[in-house]
């Protein structure tokens, strides 16, 4: 903040036709939007109806084969009210339209906080800078954390949590379908996350004068068990399949859930946390929202005993969850994952 910049990417690109130099990659590691491929059809939708009742065990088989194929799917009839996914959206926006200090009050560069807005990935050990700004919220336990998000726009607060119920109840069900899918007892992923985090981030990105130079986010895995997007209707997540890019459409009012390290860990690879990207726009800025379901970081982690063999030796050593988390925000975005850093 002492240099003077503007702290906050919205604030920049007010007044830039050009993308600055710190946010353009080196040409090997740029996005190629020519070679990305449109998405139609390239992730399973799965209608959730009849979770709970007599259609569970071919939901639970889909949302199975999704995992191993893929590691990413969508979910329609998910439970979630369209109007507490407006609402959320809508505050979200309304959030990062505030004046610049009015949002910089959240503002905050250091990771461990559990409530900031800040911007990029980590401002503090990245050599080249995403076109993102983000709001990170923890929300669960939701007590012990409401106090601390955004007050104002006024109902920031209740809007959010409501969605954070919601998000979290959904979790929990998909997280117990996984845990079948895997013929695992049905709380084994749960019993696993110990204690339960739930984590969100507003993302914001805004227009982009030289989208083909920079990434909202580079590649990336998720480090967490499952996580859930919101988004707006504006195109930007990328999905690795194949080795090729693939951009995801969103449909209205479904959700794309995709499969955290954890989870790739506790399969013992048999499901896979896939890599993703969010490229920007020229026109438009873009919200999405991620929910990340995470483990309490005292929660260890390693393959489950029954998914071991002698044809399926354990892939991984064991480890604890905030040693985990460590080395993801140390390590920054990059196309390998932490997961080598643990393997047996
Ligand atoms: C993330 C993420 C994708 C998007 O925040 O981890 O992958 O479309 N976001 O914003
Ligand atoms: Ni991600």
């Amino acid at each position: 903040m002492a240099t003077g910049k503007p702290v906050l990417l919205s604030d920049l690109v007010s007044i830039a036709s050009y993308v600055p130099s710190n946010y353009i990659r080196p040409v090997s590691a740029r996005p190629k939007l020519s070679e990305v491929l449109s998405s139609d059809g390239s992730i399973p939708l799965i209608d959730l109806q009849g979770l709970e009742g007599p259609n569970r065990s071919s939901i639970v088989g889909e949302i199975g084969q999704a995992c191993q194929t893929h590691g990413f799917f969508q979910v329609k009839n998910h439970g979630i009210p369209n109007k507490v996914i407006d609402g959320t959206l809508s505050v979200s926006k309304e959030f990062f339209h505030l004046t610049e200090r009015e949002r910089l009050k959240n503002y905050s560069d250091d990771p461990t906080k559990t409530t900031r807005l800040s911007t990029s990935f980590n401002v503090k050990t990245e050599t080249v800078s995403s076109w993102r700004d983000f709001l990170r919220l923890h929300c669960y336990p939701l007590e012990d954390y409401i106090h601390e998000w955004p007050s104002n726009p006024p109902s920031f607060r209740e809007d959010v949590a409501e969605y954070c119920r919601n998000a979290r109840e959904l979790s929990l069900r998909l997280l117990e379908a996984i845990s079948e899918s895997l013929c695992l007892e049905t709380d084994y992923i749960s019993k696993a996350l110990s204690k339960h985090g739930q984590h969100m981030a507003v993302n914001y990105y805004p227009p982009c004068p030289q989208p083909e130079l920079t990434y909202g986010l580079p590649a990336h895995a998720d480090p967490n068990a499952i996580t859930i997007l919101l988004q707006d209707d504006v195109p930007g997540l990328q999905v690795l399949q194949n080795d090729k890019w693939v951009a995801i459409n969103r449909i209205p009012y479904t959700f794309i859930v995709n499969i955290g390290d954890q989870i790739q860990v506790i399969s013992n690879d048999r499901y896979r946390s896939v890599l993703h990207r969010a490229v920007v726009d020229r026109d438009r800025e873009r919200i999405s929202i991620p929910t990340f379901y995470c483990p309490s970081h005292d929660a260890v982690f390693g393959p489950a005993p029954s998914l071991i063999d002698d044809d399926h030796p354990a892939l991984y050593r064991n480890f604890a969850y905030s040693e985990y988390c460590q080395k993801f925000w140390n390590h920054g975005l990059a196309t390998e994952t932490c997961l080598g850093m643990f393997k047996n």
